[in-house]
């Protein structure tokens, strides 16, 4: 079992040490290389993703991913931006399929901005299409000056475009998620303005007569995210491409009020994954010991079970999750009024005193 630890940037290598504490803790024999990614990345060998990173990536069973990512290298060129690095690992590694749940957790429901009727018991899954869409369409007509200016140049764009069997596999996933779960899907597309979407709504649609047995709606993207404020718990898996699924699965997340505890999974055909936190690098509190470590120890739980076939194990960190939270710990993002919060070593280590 070879894992691919890449901490990257800002709070990247605070939350990935617990993290790995926890696989430790589990099991001393996990094979763990890490390797440089992202801003950390550049500044020791001049690119966000060196080739002996991916490299270590490609031959690992799973990767285990911190963030990336610093306004300080807003200026450099496009290429060599932390970003760079998880597009690159998601597109070399095929990595397309990407599961985002947004679960609520009972103890937490205070932190959501949403009345608690309309967000308690939440748990849905976003299902994002990662390795296609406007994202990686070809970029033409563009001409990157080396400083990253336009310099004088009179247009720019992008191209969003999607082949059948990009969209045929994602919804197959996603039907099959809602097998597992409440046999509901929802696409999500643009079909009313955009040939990509149209296509894609068709595609699902086609792909849905295998699954007779889960129910499939169709919703355009700007309803979509309105229901997702006003009803969220009317949905139960969402299937989406690439854009619009960046943009839904922050405004999901939020609605448990707690991104610092949301995990994600990114898959590819032969259920190698990066797994990594849905939030960012959050350089603002970076180094002081603040940040949650709860998405990516549950990101580790979900390589655990999507990856390494090792349910069990997956099982007791998530138990260990919940009973550290029933037991009233909570870090700074998710400390309720006048209570005392816990650093992220602190919670590190009572999640591992709770696996049990
Ligand atoms: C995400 C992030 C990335 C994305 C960025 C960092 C490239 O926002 O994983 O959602 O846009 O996919
Ligand atoms: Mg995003």
């Amino acid at each position: 079992m070879k894992i691919a630890v890449l901490p990257g940037d800002g709070i990247g290598p605070e939350i990935i040490a617990e993290a790995v504490r926890v696989l430790r803790a589990l099991d001393e024999r996990f094979e763990i290389e890490f390797a440089d990614v992202g801003g950390a990345a550049y500044e020791r060998h001049g690119h966000p993703l060196p080739e002996a990173t991916l490299k270590l990536a490609r031959g690992a069973d799973a990767v285990l991913f911190g963030a990336v990512g610093d306004f300080k290298y807003d200026g450099l060129e496009r290429a060599l931006r932390p970003e760079q690095a998880i597009l690159g690992l998601r597109k070399s590694l095929g990595l397309f399929a990407n599961l985002r749940p947004a679960i609520l957790y009972p103890e937490l429901a205070s932190a959501s901005t949403l009345k608690p009727e309309v967000v308690s018991g939440l748990d849905i899954l976003i299902v994002r299409e990662l390795t296609g869409d406007i994202y990686f369409g070809t970029p033409r007509g563009r001409r990157s000056a080396p400083d990253g200016a336009f310099a004088g140049q009179p247009e720019a764009f992008d191209t969003m475009r999607y082949a059948r069997p990009e969209i045929e596999r994602i919804a197959r996933v996603a039907f099959e998620a809602a097998r597992r779960r409440s046999g509901k899907v929802t696409s999500v597309d643009k079909a009313n303005v955009l040939e990509t979407f149209q296509f894609w709504k068709d595609v699902v649609t086609e792909v849905h007569a295998g699954y007779p047995d889960v129910q499939l709606e169709h919703m355009y993207v700007d309803n979509a995210a309105m229901q997702l404020v006003r009803s969220p718990k009317s949905f139960d898996v969402i299937v989406t491409g690439n854009m619009f699924g960046d943009i839904l699965s922050d405004e999901a997340a939020m609605l448990t009020g707690s991104i610092g505890m949301l995990p994600s999974a990114s898959l590819n055909e032969r259920s190698q994954g990066l797994y990594e936190p849905s939030h960012g690098s959050a350089p603002d509190i970076a180094g002081k010991g603040l940040a949650n470590p709860l998405a990516t120890i549950l990101s580790a739980a979900m390589m655990l079970r999507h990856s390494l076939d090792r349910a069990q194990q997956a099982d007791r960190i998530e138990a260990a999750v919940k009973k550290v939270l029933a037991a009233g710990l909570r870090t700074a993002d998710i400390v309720a009024g006048g209570a005392r919060a816990v650093g992220t070593g602190e919670m590190g280590a009572a999640v591992v005193a709770a696996l049990g």
